[in-house]
């Protein structure tokens, strides 16, 4: 990683991976199974997208590894030509599963899909990234609640810091990274702790995980804070889960290079657009004649051609192409504001750009 300009915390960089550079900061579009539900490929890349995220907890169960391996791994499977990465499965593990049981070897759970028992390991999911073969892989870690207990919370980084290292061993390709997740909940000490053990390990990228699970904003930031700035300067940093279009503009603002979120994709099939002025509920009864593109400023091929008016007709036929539409323009808006802050930064004016856009989304 390349870092081009910085701007307070905030940096414009260039992050090289083998199947080419992503200028940063960037958005990546959830394509949990590998699709990033209802694009083509090739209008995700229209979007500007740079990098595309799978899951391996997700594509291990459906279609299953050796599918995707036997088509030639994940980019020739989806036909997603740039870079990709893999979250690990450790959060879906955490997320998804009613019953799981954590030992130091790993984590017990049953599948959402048919309810099989599975075990996963730091050695076994660095094994299914390398054959699913996206360009960056997670570690596995553990995501707790954030208001889990002290004791609680101290416990599991420190496993989550052995199972990085399990991890590290265990990885063997060349041409993908393996990037370490900073967990320790929102005390100061905590975090500090799995920064400072996560970071001896030596990871070519590192991820700020287990924040935007429901906390409250200041002390999501305040925690970034107390890890972006301990981070090594020289490598990419990922914020694992955020993508509502004022908290990107603040976790940027805190030295954030990446980012993913199912947010914008999932409103957009709820209806939903992103738009300068806030967020559109194309449900609402206003917009059955407003002639207007979803959001005037939007330079995408959507608000080049179709109306809210007609927008929220195929929305509310619950038309496919209605879903299709309204995510395409929402990852569009995500790429553009994250082009918009590297123009910010590389000019000298990310705080007050930041400010403005804070006011102008909030205020509406
Ligand atoms: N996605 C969102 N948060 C997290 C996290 O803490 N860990 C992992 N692995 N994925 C995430
Ligand atoms: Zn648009």
């Amino acid at each position: 990683m390349e870092v081009v300009a910085t701007d307070g915390e905030a940096r414009a960089g260039v992050l090289r991976t083998p199947r080419g550079e992503v200028e940063t900061p960037t958005f990546m579009p959830v394509g949990t199974k590998a699709t990033v539900k209802g694009l083509t490929m090739e209008e995700v890349r229209r979007t500007g997208a740079g990098i595309v995220l799978g899951n391996t907890y997700h594509l291990y169960f459906r279609p299953g590894v050796e599918v995707v391996q036997e088509a030639g791994g994940l980019h020739a499977f989806s036909g997603w030509k740039g870079p990709m990465l893999t979250d690990s499965g450790g959060f879906q593990v955490f997320s998804l599963a009613k019953t799981r049981r954590i030992s130091e070897e790993g984590v017990a759970f049953a599948s959402i899909y048919d309810g099989s028992p599975h075990f996963f390991t730091p050695e076994l999911v660095v094994e299914v990234q390398e054959a699913l073969g996206a360009d960056i892989a997670m570690v596995l870690d553990e995501c707790p609640p954030h208001d889990a207990d002290y004791g609680y919370h101290a416990e599991s980084l420190r496993r989550t810091a052995r199972w990085a290292e399990r991890c590290r061993t265990a990885h063997t390709r060349e041409d993908q990274a393996l990037f370490g997740i900073v967990q320790g909940g929102l005390h100061r000490e905590l975090r500090l702790e799995s920064l400072k053990r996560t970071v001896e390990l030596d990871f070519p990228g590192y991820a700020i995980g287990g924040l935007s699970v429901g906390e409250e904003r200041g002390a999501m930031l305040e925690a970034l804070a107390y890890v972006a700035s301990g981070l090594p300067a020289d490598r990419p940093r990922y914020f694992m889960g955020i993508g509502d279009p004022v908290g990107v503009v603040e976790v940027i603002g805190l030295g954030v290079d990446m980012f993913d979120c199912v947010l914008p994709t999932r409103l957009a099939r709820h209806g939903s657009a992103l738009t300068a002025a806030g967020r559109l509920n194309l449900k609402n009864a206003r917009f059955r004649r407003d002639f207007l593109p979803l959001d005037p400023e939007c330079g995408c091929e959507v608000c080049a051609e179709y109306t809210r008016a007609y927008l929220a007709h195929l929305v509310r036929e619950d038309e496919l192409l209605g879903h299709r539409l309204v995510t395409f323009h929402n990852v569009y808006f995500m790429e553009e504001l994250c082009r918009r802050a590297r123009a910010a930064i590389l000019e000298g004016r990310y705080a007050r750009w930041a400010a403005e856009w804070r006011g102008r989304y909030a205020g509406s």
